[in-house]
């Protein structure tokens, strides 16, 4: 069975779906595989490495979609300009695509992938169950995000995290405020301490306090008597008056704070509008915000996804692919993710297609021409 990975080409993205330590392992498990040469250079893996680990490199992108049983995608497949194709439709049909997809952000790629009869599993749909952990892109990308949001607004504050005693007088540490304590919240908690702030973070699931808490961060949020997660641990949208008071606390926290980071999402792919230009008018001037949910919109109103701008002196960083700027360990995490998915369905020297079986049901997003129901 072929395996194809090819260049990723959107703008920016410096991650490869494979790196040479999962081509060896799929190749000693049967596979043969074949990457588009040049496709690891933005994350440091060359074509040697991928030759070395058994890889077969081709140069047509083409070529390799369309003799590819089996292709790996690290971004959802799009428009290519240089060979004036799209990446769906280079692909033969009844072929399996397997890779971040994102289908309620990237409807388009849906359409095209269906229309072309392409089997496609999103990672990101995968279940969040013990036997699917191996496969979690998403934790995976979402920790490198809040570990390099924190290393950003380090970067971008005109103050020292950490508390220093100087011959110049005692600097006080940075104050850091984490909206949304998931994977990537927690992560950005656990980098922040390391850096010496002071750190205090919110969510509407209060399971996560005790997480805050062994983080040595204080836990701050709204007493709700609503349940805040829905049936896939995910959370769910709450009421007007939660928001209007959580609204309240969000204003007091960020005017209190150096550093806001942003990382709240609603079933997983929507960003909460929490802080509203009006509380960014009461931050103070240096403040930085930096936005991990730009990509899902942001959850700040004057977040522009993609862009870092400063208004009334505070600084909003909206970067909206922070796992591209950690493109090694971002490739290799997804790289053991992807490997770990096809492994699981490999089976008799092929790789079994079963909508019954509960992972591939759930990240199933087309299959015979049709969009998948779940
Ligand atoms: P996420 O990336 O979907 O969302 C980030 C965080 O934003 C969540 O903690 C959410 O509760 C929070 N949030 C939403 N609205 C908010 C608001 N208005 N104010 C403050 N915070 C808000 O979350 P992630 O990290 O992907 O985790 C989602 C669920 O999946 C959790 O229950 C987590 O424990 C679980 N999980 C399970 C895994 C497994 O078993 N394999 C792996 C990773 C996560």
């Amino acid at each position: 069975m072929k395996i194809a990975v090819v260049k990723e080409i959107r703008e920016g993205e410096r991650r490869v779906a494979l790196v040479p330590e999962s081509c060896a392992k799929l190749a000693k498990a049967g596979f043969t595989v074949a990457v588009e040469g040049g496709a690891g250079n933005g994350a440091f893996f060359p074509d040697d490495a991928f030759r070395e680990a058994g890889a077969g490199i081709g140069s047509d992108p083409a070529e390799l979609l369309s003799g590819a049983d089996l292709v790996l995608k690290v971004q959802p497949p799009m428009f290519n300009r240089i060979v004036g194709r799209h990446e769906a439709y280079m692909m033969r049909p009844g072929a399996v695509l397997v890779g971040q997809l994102v289908p309620a952000r990237h409807p388009d790629a849906v359409v095209q992938l269906a229309g072309r009869g392409i089997t496609a599993f999103a990672t990101d749909r995968i279940p969040r169950i013990t036997r699917a952990q191996p496969m979690d892109t998403l934790s995976s990308m979402a920790s490198i995000a809040g570990y390099k949001a924190v290393l950003i607004a380090a970067n971008l504050l005109p103050r020292y995290f950490p508390m220093l005693s100087t011959a110049a007088g005692t600097i006080l540490p940075a104050k850091v405020f984490v909206i949304g304590a998931g994977v990537a919240g927690l992560q950005a908690v656990a980098t922040a301490r390391r850096l010496g702030a002071v750190v205090e973070a919110t969510d509407t699931r209060s399971a996560v306090r005790e997480q805050v808490l062994s983080l040595g961060a204080r836990f701050v949020g709204v007493e709700t008597g609503e349940s805040a997660e829905d049936a896939g641990g995910y959370a769910r949208e709450l009421s007007p008056e939660f928001y209007r008071k959580q609204a309240e606390l969000i204003a007091g926290r960020c005017a209190a704070s150096d550093v806001v980071i942003t990382t709240a999402l609603i079933g997983g792919v929507k960003a909460p509008r929490l802080v509203t230009a009006e509380m960014v008018r009461g931050m103070k001037p240096g403040t930085v915000i930096v936005d991990v949910a730009a990509e899902g919109g942001g959850n700040c109103e004057l977040t522009r996804p993609g862009e870092t701008v400063v208004e009334g002196g505070v600084t909003i960083c909206g970067d909206d692919n922070l796992p591209s700027t950690l493109p090694w360990h971002a490739s290799t995490l997804f790289s053991r993710n992807l490997t770990a998915f096809v492994l699981a369905f490999w089976k008799d020297g092929r790789f079994r297609v079963d909508p019954a079986d509960e992972i591939q049901r759930a990240a199933l997003v087309t299959h015979e021409g049709k969009e998948a129901t779940g």
